[in-house]
């Protein structure tokens, strides 16, 4: 056999070969009328087009089909047609031809047509039609539309000839009305297309004697569904396929649809059905697809048991945006009803958000194969539900706001049947084990998680890992369509090109010890550094504090009100504690009756130096400046003056009383020392001892000037 077969594949296309050095070699006559005409020679079609082409060319001997489209072919005669004698015409189309007269003899000698197309020819009438058709042998499908038609002649398609026609279009006219007793002759008529004229009503009586099984009522003016039954009650035909989209129904009863027992599909997409009512549909038996898409903005209500059907297999309710959580008492029974489903489509609708509904519209589905819940608005994956659907091979989840799930058990824990997941367009951003386990994704034939913003992760290695092991799962538009979005340094990155190794990911694989590290390394990094600035700039950093602590404290109350605990804060270098021991303590303490903060003596034990500066401060009512040398170079002193000349600007130069203990290098002078030197009068130290008493009655003077000022007040 396998022989035969390849001897066969040999020889198919060296016949074809023959034959076609045959047709171009030998029959150099007959080429392509290329000016006017395309021509393709594997599908036996020729197409021309032009208004300048006025009669028929000689086309090549290959042709099969003929199609003229907007030429100028205004009377149409077996003469006119000589040309395509002598080919093996099967299909002719002349459409926008402008054909005015259609001679009954025309297509005699066409005897292997089957097919015949006479469109947008507005000026031919159709009463032109019927002796035509009553002289073309073998004539099994006939298209006369957009002919802006209005009326049919009631015997348009009586003849002899009518009775090999299984097809029928009269699509696109303006056609009003129609009888079933125009088509009574045509024995072997299937299928009558009707869409898109003007029809209101039906009279489909007559019909019986044909073998009618699809007709198509698209877009027409119906408001309701017209009537199938004859005079008798009886049906008019074994209607199989109804098409009725488009129309203007309002109103479904059960009987609405009598008459059609034969009826296997029906169609009403686009109508304006306002509720769907319990058991609309029980009278069609045999009914086994069911399309309501776009009904939705009539659509109110949908009732429990709207659908029921145990003949049903294909429901498609799809793009209708209808909110299912308006009627939540019809979940149980929105299905229920429905034993042979094997296809339901809800893509476009809002289902319901907990589990608890989703579980209740979908469990009685036992024989659903395909579950398709595309732009349904859910936000999880509903546990328990799935696992009630035994036979369940193809699930489609696109475009969700499905972000991850966790309890891969009740998901698609005990789902063994299904092949086919689509989950593309969500929002999931990692897939591990516990999304899916791994048995369960091998088991699948097609997995699509295309357009998800995946985080390239150490925690998505699993996955990774998993979609290069794959080996009987088809991952649908891989890698083109599997994009990295987290980290940032990530984005756009394909899936493909992120390989974790595992020494990578050893110790950040496990997202608790990663974010253990994470939540210990990376604060304590922070801590050392911090620690670490702090230490380095202890001292700027504390005197920074203390500036705005002070601040915050506040100098402004007046000194008038303050009841302080020393007379002066004594401000020295530890160079010159000699000069504060013994003499400035005892002439201004002992002699002078003063009392003096000096921190070496004064400072609380155990308090930190910044704050027994600030508060010894606060309780000083003035200030004494030694300045030295020594004084300039130490760091506490130059804290000290700040807080001086904080404390100066907010209560007055007058607080302050300077000694200067021996001649600076006014060059060298920090600015702050500088400005205080600028402002305060300051008293220059003496070595002899008059110089020295001046020195000390002049701070006594100032420091009592103050206090007795006060006193006055
Ligand atoms: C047949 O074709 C030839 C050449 O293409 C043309 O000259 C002739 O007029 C055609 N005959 C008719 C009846 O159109
Ligand atoms: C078409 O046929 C009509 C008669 O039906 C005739 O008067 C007219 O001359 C014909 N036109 C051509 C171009 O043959
Ligand atoms: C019509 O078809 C038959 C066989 O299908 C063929 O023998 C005959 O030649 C064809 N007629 C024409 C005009 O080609
Ligand atoms: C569903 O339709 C059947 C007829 O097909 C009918 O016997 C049954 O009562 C209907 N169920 C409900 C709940 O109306
Ligand atoms: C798996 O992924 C989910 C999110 O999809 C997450 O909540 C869970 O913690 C992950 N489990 C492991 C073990 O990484
Ligand atoms: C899976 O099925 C087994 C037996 O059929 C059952 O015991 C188990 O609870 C089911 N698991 C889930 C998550 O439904
Ligand atoms: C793939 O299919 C073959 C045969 O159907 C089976 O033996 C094999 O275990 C499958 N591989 C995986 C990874 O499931």
């Amino acid at each position: 056999m396998d022989q035969v077969k390849r001897t066969l594949i040999l020889l198919v296309p060296l016949v074809f070969f023959q034959t076609w050095l045959h047709c171009v070699a030998l029959n150099p006559t007959r080429p392509c009328p290329s000016k006017q005409c395309k021509c393709l020679p594997d599908s036996k079609l020729v197409n021309c087009t032009g208004r300048a082409m006025t009669y028929i060319p000689v086309l090549p001997s290959y042709t099969r089909v003929a199609v003229f489209t907007k030429t100028t072919f205004p009377n149409i005669t077996a003469e006119f047609l000589s040309n395509l004698t002598s080919l093996n015409i099967r299909y002719l189309s002349f459409v926008d031809t402008l054909t005015e007269m259609l001679d009954s003899n025309a297509f005699v000698n066409l005897t292997n047509m089957t097919a015949l197309e006479i469109s947008r020819n507005y000026k031919l009438s159709p009463a032109m039609i019927s002796p035509m058709l009553l002289l073309t042998p073998r004539l099994q499908s006939v298209r006369l539309t957009s002919n802006n038609w209005q009326i049919i002649p009631e015997d348009m398609f009586k003849g002899s000839h009518s009775s090999s026609i299984h097809t029928v279009s009269l699509s696109n006219n303006a056609i009003e009305s129609i009888n079933g007793t125009y088509f009574s002759s045509m024995l072997n008529l299937q299928t009558l297309y009707l869409p898109n004229n003007k029809l209101s009503n039906l009279n489909l009586s007559g019909m019986e004697s044909t073998s009618i099984s699809y007709i198509n009522l698209n877009n027409n003016n119906f408001r309701r569904i017209p009537s199938f039954c004859g005079p008798d009650g009886h049906p008019t035909g074994k209607y199989k396929t109804l098409y009725l989209q488009q129309n203007d129904l309002r109103d479904l009863k059960a009987s609405s649809f009598q008459c059609l027992q034969f009826l296997r599909n029906l169609y009403l997409d686009r109508t304006f059905i306002e509720v769907l009512r319990r058991n609309t549909f029980v009278n069609l038996v045999k009914l086994q697809k069911l399309s309501l898409t776009h009904i939705g903005n009539h659509l109110s209500r949908v009732e429990g048991f709207a659908f029921n059907s145990t003949s049903l297999k294909y429901l498609y309710f799809l793009n209708n945006g209808y909110k299912f959580e308006r009627f939540p008492w019809y979940y149980g029974t929105m299905f229920s009803s429905l034993p042979n489903l094997m296809l339901l489509d809800l893509t476009g609708n809002v289902l319901p958000s907990e589990t608890d509904s989703l579980r209740k519209l979908f469990t009685s589905l036992n024989k659903l194969q395909k579950l398709v819940l595309q732009n349904t608005a859910l936000k999880a994956l509903p546990p328990n539900v799935f696992q009630h659907l035994p036979n369940l091979r193809s699930l489609i989840l696109i475009g969700n706001y499905i972000n991850g799930w966790n309890d891969d058990p009740e998901v698609f824990g005990n789902v063994t049947s299904l092949r086919s997941l689509y989950l593309d367009g969500n929002n999931i951003k990692l897939v591990n084990k516990t999304s899916f386990a791994e048995k369960f994704l091998n088991s699948l034939d097609k997995f699509c998680i295309t357009n998800n913003p995946f985080s390239c992760t150490c925690d998505l290695k699993w996955f990774v890992d998993w979609i290069k092991s794959a080996k009987n799962t088809t991952i649908v538009n891989y890698p083109r369509r599997y994009i990295c979005r987290f980290p940032p340094e990530m984005n756009n990155v394909l899936l493909m090109d992120y390989n974790p190794t595992t020494e990578m990911c050893l110790n950040v694989n496990y997202p608790l010890i990663r974010n253990i590290c994470i939540a210990v390394f990376v604060p304590s990094t922070f801590i050392l550094i911090a620690i670490s600035v702090i230490y380095k700039f202890r001292f700027w950093l504390n005197y920074w504090l203390h500036i705005l602590g002070i601040k915050r404290l506040g100098y402004t109350r007046t000194r008038d009100d303050a009841v302080y605990e020393y007379d002066a804060f004594v401000i020295y270098s530890n160079d010159n504690r000699d000069f504060i021991f013994g003499d400035m303590v005892p002439e201004l303490e002992e002699k002078g009756g003063c009392r003096l903060c000096i921190h070496e003596r004064d400072f609380e034990v155990g308090q930190y130096i910044m704050d027994n500066i600030t508060r010894k401060f606060e309780h000083s009512k003035n200030i004494i400046l030694v300045l030295s040398c020594g004084f300039l170079t130490s760091e506490w002193c130059k804290f000290e003056l700040t807080l001086t000349l904080s404390k100066t600007s907010q209560e007055g130069p007058g607080v302050l009383t300077v000694i200067l203990l021996e001649e600076l290098d006014t060059a060298r002078l920090p600015s702050s020392v500088r400005a205080i030197l600028d402002t305060v009068s300051y008293t220059k130290w003496s070595v002899d001892k008059v110089g020295q008493n001046k020195v000390w009655a002049k701070v006594l003077t100032a420091l009592n000037v103050h206090v007795n000022h006060e006193i006055d007040n």
